[in-house]
């Protein structure tokens, strides 16, 4: 496994921080690196795109504008606030886009931006911010979002004095980004309780490290074969990073071996329902669900599936309803315990009867891990699928079709 796209852009962005160059390695071939290439090129950075490894060193003049053309591409630009604060005192950065699966705002990012002494600004094209020299603040997140919290590190950790988080997400891919700012010179101290203490220094040097594999791909690759009624091995993602993944599709009849270097699942025996909710680490997380909610379709019964994370992230199932999944959608919270969305009317909870017949359909993959899910059902579904949208997988997964193709998936590229 490939690290993953959740953490690499960030270590792209945590790399403007360095005084030096610095080295990011096992990084994957993901659209969401070269669209971040592509705007810390335009910012004024050095960035070396050779298979694994990527390579960001400072230029001679940093550009405090990141340019519109970068609108709405991914969630990234509202990240590189805080580096071009520090580098030049102000910043622009264009809208930021990402899946459309849930309102998505940055007001938690403004304010903790705000709080670390920055104006803001919001204008119809993007976010302006100024500000002569951050410094260190307590803030406590209203939600442990993972972005806001990187946010956060990213601002802090070269601010004049200390910052104390509080309510901070713990996915490992922001621990794993606190770990590399602290192999650039960052004071940082993870504390229980959601809590991050920054002790603001004042440069950063470059640094290199290794990523750990996805474990979003890994997930989605051990439920392709369960769903093919196969049996796949995931290399190089670590077990830790599973646990509550590993224990769900236990419930449900998996069968596993792990060791140190893979872990492979099949269910031989056939798989039970199940009852899950998402959650912030280390609970089962949003973007496994989607992968799931086709296994669902395989298990022998009704399951259910609360999404805890984002409202709108059952914006796919008409997709899958297409293709024959037999899914009905709530905006109640079925389930697990009552979550922020149990007043609002955003369909967010999901029924599944299984063993569902899935026949092959013509549909638009409107995300990352919804395209995903959506190659898995046509890979069971009788009779060919037509599916749109293919590069959303592209954004998020490494080289998905040489994948797809080791798995024995025959996906054949369409012009239109
Ligand atoms: N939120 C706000 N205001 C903010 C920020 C977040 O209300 O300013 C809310 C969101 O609307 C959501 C919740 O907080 O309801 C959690 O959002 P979070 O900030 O944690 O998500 P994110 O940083 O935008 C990252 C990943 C997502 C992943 C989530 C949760 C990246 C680029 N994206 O998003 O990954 O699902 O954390 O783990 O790191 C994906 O890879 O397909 C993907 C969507």
């Amino acid at each position: 496994m490939r690290g993953s796209k959740n953490a690499v852009t960030k270590h792209m962005v945590a790399a403007m921080l360095g005084d030096g160059p610095s080295v990011i390695r096992n990084a994957p071939q993901v659209g969401d690196v070269d669209i971040t290439a592509a705007m810390l090129e335009s910012a004024g950075f050095h960035v070396g795109l050779e298979d694994s490894e990527i390579t960001i060193a400072p230029g001679s003049e940093v550009r405090t504008r990141v340019p519109e053309a970068f609108t709405g591409l991914n969630r990234i630009p509202i990240l590189m606030l805080g580096p071009l604060l520090h580098l030049t005192g102000e910043a622009f950065v264009p809208l930021v886009g990402g899946d459309p699966i849930g309102r998505r705002p940055v007001d938690f990012h403004a304010e903790a931006l705000t709080a670390l002494g920055a104006e803001i600004a919001y204008g119809p094209t993007g976010i302006t911010a100024k500000a002569s020299r951050l410094h260190g603040a307590r803030i406590t997140l209203p939600y442990p979002s993972v972005g806001a919290t990187e946010t956060v590190l990213l601002s802090a950790v070269l601010a004049e004095g200390k910052t104390v988080l509080r309510n901070a997400a713990t996915e490992p891919e922001v621990v794993e980004l606190a770990l590399f700012l602290q192999r650039m010179g960052a004071h940082i101290e993870l504390s229980p309780d959601r809590r991050i203490v920054i002790e603001g220094v004042p440069r950063l040097r470059g640094a290199s490290t290794r990523l750990a594999g996805d474990r979003l791909e890994a997930f989605s690759y051990l439920v392709a074969g369960l769903i093919t009624g196969g049996e796949v091995r995931v290399h190089g993602c670590p077990q830790d990073r599973l646990v509550t993944a590993i224990t769900t599709l236990a419930r449900m009849g998996t069968r596993f071996d792990i060791t140190d270097e893979w872990i492979t699942a099949s269910a031989p025996d056939g798989l039970q329902p199940a009852a899950v909710h998402t959650d912030t680490h280390p609970g089962f997380m949003t973007d496994w669900q989607q992968p799931l909610m086709v296994l669902f379709t395989r298990a022998n019964g009704m399951s259910v599936l609360h999404e805890t994370v984002f409202e709108n992230r059952l914006v796919y199932v008409p997709a899958l309803q297409k293709m024959g999944c037999e899914i009905e959608v709530f905006p109640n919270c079925l389930g697990g315990p009552a979550c922020r969305f149990h007043d609002g009317n955003a369909l967010h909870s999901a029924v599944i009867r299984g063993v569902s017949k899935l026949r092959g359909a013509e549909v638009e993959l409107p995300d990352v891990r919804a395209g995903f899910s959506a190659v898995l059902a046509a890979a069971v579904a009788d009779g060919p699928s037509a599916l749109h949208g293919v590069h959303h997988i592209e954004r998020g997964y490494h080289r998905p079709f040489d994948q797809f193709a080791s798995l024995g998936l025959r996906l054949a590229h369409g012009s239109a």
